[in-house]
């Protein structure tokens, strides 16, 4: 009867509050009132309840708890009526009914009636998959970007998430990190605006029915792992982190994100979880970030094993001063902080502070005005059978808009829809790596690999042959460490795949190659020490060549590879990365010149694994490199050409463009005012295409060494045979501003270099002066 009645209290104290919110917000006019008086019903609301709970229901709510892919145990049930839950972090395949199950428990049955918030890792798609991260960055169009959020976003929530463990805005400069993949490449300014997109993306408007919070992870500075290994420590300076690894977090942020997530990493010697700067001075006071820390997995007993915490309640501890205020499916702050509060080892106002933040996105995500309300199954049959209503045109349309063309020799393509092409590879047919990792809900039985989409749009015009070539890895016993390990190989011995390939490509008048990795090799616990392709494939690929048909190789991976020899045997080289549900037709669109490439890299291409890192915005050094004039005691390695094989920004079309007459509006400028830079592109060509027009900026003398150049803008631009149109970049004072040596952001007067190009290497110059204030 008591827990009835408090349900009905509870209930009714929800909507008191939500109906004095709105009556509020409508009865004052001007928009800042009913912001404040929005402001001040959430903060009233969630004080009353806060005041309510006992110190185990508080500790409770940081709890995200696991669950599987089943009717929940009785355990977990009976834990969520207990109070000693506060989310959940869902199973992918964990169906809407089960997770109904769940929050009945938690607002019929617990004692406040508080409800769960339901997570998991939407990166690229729940049900329909999108590109990759890598893949995403390479289309440079924020539009598509967004598109594929959204529709994660109406997926997820349709599926009855209320968060997603992304975007994943890591900037990493090492291939060998598996992780890579998931990432936006190796550039800050263009990460942070993808950053920006994808959150806006997931969140719509907050709290709508179909708004995902974005959980923006793993702050901080995961993708500098030192040597690539995963889960390794990470060290990096000051002024680097503020610089170029910071900034997408802070744009996230800026863009609304509701969450961040701790890296499972240590930096600079404290493990990001238990790391009070990062978490407090920069987070909170730095950025005024009011949202929920969230930690990565166990991260928290993970203290223990980073030797920064002797025992379960010292990890516990450490982790809530610092600043982190869920822990992922971790039992240390349920079991310990209640006794920690008591023996009055942390204060009940830090716990209070978690606590609030808890509520408050529960708050935002509209779960106490309606607990169900993504459980509802509202969204219609389309939803609950997904399978039949992907989003297939905004994945074809978004997948073709993310290929590099990296080398088009003898314009071997676009392919005629004509005669007998042969199709070859362990990628060619493979339904399943074309999702990528995280492919959340993601069926491989609803993705169409490449052989699919090439025999749909070649249909009667020509004759398609296939063969598997090559076994897609050749170290079983290496593969069977990782995470996602599922593939399945053929017993026939090398030679006789080998032979098979030969023989139908001999028949064939072009040889396509899709060649690459399994997706569990580009992924969590997935890092490697070479960028090799598996050796059966390069071998296959070397066989092929031999046979003196036009060759194209169509890449499948998730990071870059080092294909300096593989790119040479290939008449042409399409980069793919892992493109999602619609892959194959997309990349058929492609080959078949359907759709003209307007991918350009968003991280560089290396020779070899010995060069890393490799990253076009370097600092100069005292003893830079020139490859046009090269000499001794310089920035170099002696064996080997220091540049990428492929630059940051390179991409192809099968139209060429040409650059012309960049000019700026003034070469004096002054403080606090900004200058227009403009350009001429020209479709030089024979067909319309897009390319990517990227400014670069170069600060020339600091008080700090600056890189030689820096994107600070980028414009895709479609343009018709011949056509051609002026383009004008704004350069604001931020674009120009950096972290002194005391991590101040500022302005230095002084001369500017301006580049303009259609990737980072080539590029028309400029320059001008800022100048003093006092001038
Ligand atoms: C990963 C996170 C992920 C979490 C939940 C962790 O191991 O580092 O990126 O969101 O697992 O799946």
């Amino acid at each position: 009867m008591e827990g009835l009645l408090a349900t009905i209290y509870a209930a009714f104290a929800r909507y008191l509050a939500w109906g004095l919110a709105l009556c509020l917000a409508l009865a004052s006019s001007p928009p800042s009132e009913a912001a404040t008086a929005l402001a001040n019903a959430k903060s009233t609301f969630i004080e009353s309840l806060l005041a309510r709970m006992t110190v185990e229901e508080k500790a409770g709510q940081l709890l995200m708890r696991f669950a599987e892919a089943e009717p929940p145990p009785q355990i977990v049930l009976d834990a969520v009526a207990a109070g000693n839950v506060g989310s959940v972090f869902a199973h992918p395949a964990a169906t809407p009914a089960q997770l109904r199950t769940l929050q009945q428990h938690a607002v019929k049955h617990s004692r406040l009636g508080i409800p769960l918030f339901f997570a998991g890792d939407v990166v690229h798609g729940r049900r329909t998959i999108f590109p990759i991260g890598l893949g995403l960055a390479s289309s440079w169009d924020l539009d598509a970007i967004s598109v594929s959020a959204r529709v994660a976003a109406r997926e997820a929530t349709g599926d009855g998430l209320d968060m997603t463990f992304a975007p994943m805005v890591d900037i990493s400069r090492d291939p060998r990190w598996g992780r890579i993949s998931e990432g936006f490449g190796e550039d800050t300014y263009l990460v942070s605006r993808i950053a920006a997109t994808v959150v806006r993306g997931f969140q719509g408007e907050l709290g709508a029915r179909d708004s995902l919070m974005a959980c923006v992870k793993h702050f901080a500075a995961y993708g500098a792992v030192e040597g690539g290994r995963d889960y390794n420590s990470t060290d990096v300076s000051p002024l680097r982190l503020y610089q170029d690894y910071l900034p997408p977090y802070l744009a996230a942020i800026n863009a609304g994100a509701g969450a961040i997530m701790t890296a499972l990493t240590s930096l600079n010697g404290v493990p990001a979880t238990a790391n009070g700067w990062l978490l407090r001075s920069v987070l909170r006071q730095q950025w005024q970030f009011s949202g929920l820390v969230i930690s990565d997995h166990s991260a928290i007993e993970e203290l223990i094993v980073h030797g920064v915490a002797q025992d379960g309640a010292q990890a516990a501890q450490r982790a809530l001063v610092a600043g982190t205020d869920v822990s992922m499916n971790d039992r240390y702050y349920l079991q310990t902080l209640p006794g920690l509060i008591e023996q009055g080892q942390i204060e009940v106002e830090l716990l209070d502070d978690a606590v609030r933040r808890v509520l408050a996105v529960k708050y935002d995500m509209g779960l106490f005005e309606s607990p169900f309300r993504r459980l509802s199954g509202s969204h219609g049959a389309a939803f609950s059978n997904a399978g039949l209503a992907l989003y297939r045109a905004e994945a074809r349309h978004v997948a073709r808009r993310t290929l590099v063309l990296l080398k088009n020799e003898r314009a071997t393509l676009p392919l005629k829809r004509q005669g007998t092409i042969a199709l070859i590879g362990p990628l060619a047919d493979n339904s399943r790596d074309i999702l990528g990792s995280w492919p959340a809900n993601g069926q491989p039985s609803q993705a169409v690999s490449l052989y699919q989409g090439l025999r749909t749009a070649l249909g009667d015009h020509a004759q398609l042959l296939y063969a598997l070539g090559a076994n897609i890895h050749d170290n079983p016993p290496a593969f069977d460490l990782l995470a996602d390990n599922q593939v399945v190989l053929d017993p026939r011995p090398p030679s006789a795949l080998l032979a098979e390939a030969l023989a139908i490509a001999r028949q064939a008048d072009v040889v396509i190659a899709a060649l690459g990795e399994p997706r569990g090799m580009s992924h969590e616990g997935a890092s490697k020490t070479t960028l090799d392709l598996p050796q059966q494939q390069r071998e296959l690929l070397r066989a092929l060549k031999m046979t003196g048909k036009p060759l194209v190789l169509v890449l499948m991976n998730g990071r870059p590879l080092s294909i300096v020899e593989e790119s040479q045997w290939a008449d042409a080289v399409l980069e793919t990365w892992f493109s999602g549900s619609e892959g194959g037709n997309a990349i058929a669109d492609v080959l078949l010149g359907d759709y003209n490439p307007s991918g350009k890299l968003p991280i560089s291409f290396p020779r070899t694994v010995g060069q890393l890192p490799v990253h076009y915005n370097t600092l100069n050094t005292g003893r830079p490199f020139i490859k046009e004039r090269p000499s001794k005691y310089k920035s170099r390695y002696f064996d080997l050409d220091p540049t990428p094989l492929y630059p940051f920004g390179y991409g192809l079309s099968y139209t060429t463009f040409s650059l012309s007459s960049l000019r700026l509006s003034t070469h004096q400028l002054p403080p606090g005012q900004s200058l227009q830079a403009s350009i001429t592109v020209k479709n030089q060509g024979s067909r319309s295409g897009e390319t990517v027009v990227q400014l670069y900026l170069r600060d020339r003398v600091a008080s700090v060494s600056r890189p030689i150049k820096e994107l600070k803008g980028f414009r895709k631009v479609l343009l018709a045979p011949g056509e051609s149109r002026r383009i004008t970049f704004t350069v604001d004072q931020t674009a120009l501003g950096f972290y002194n040596q005391d991590l101040q952001w500022i302005t230095e007067p002084g001369e500017f270099d301006v580049m303009i190009g259609l990737d980072s290497q080539h590029l028309e110059h400029a320059r001008f002066e800022l100048l003093e204030a006092s001038r």
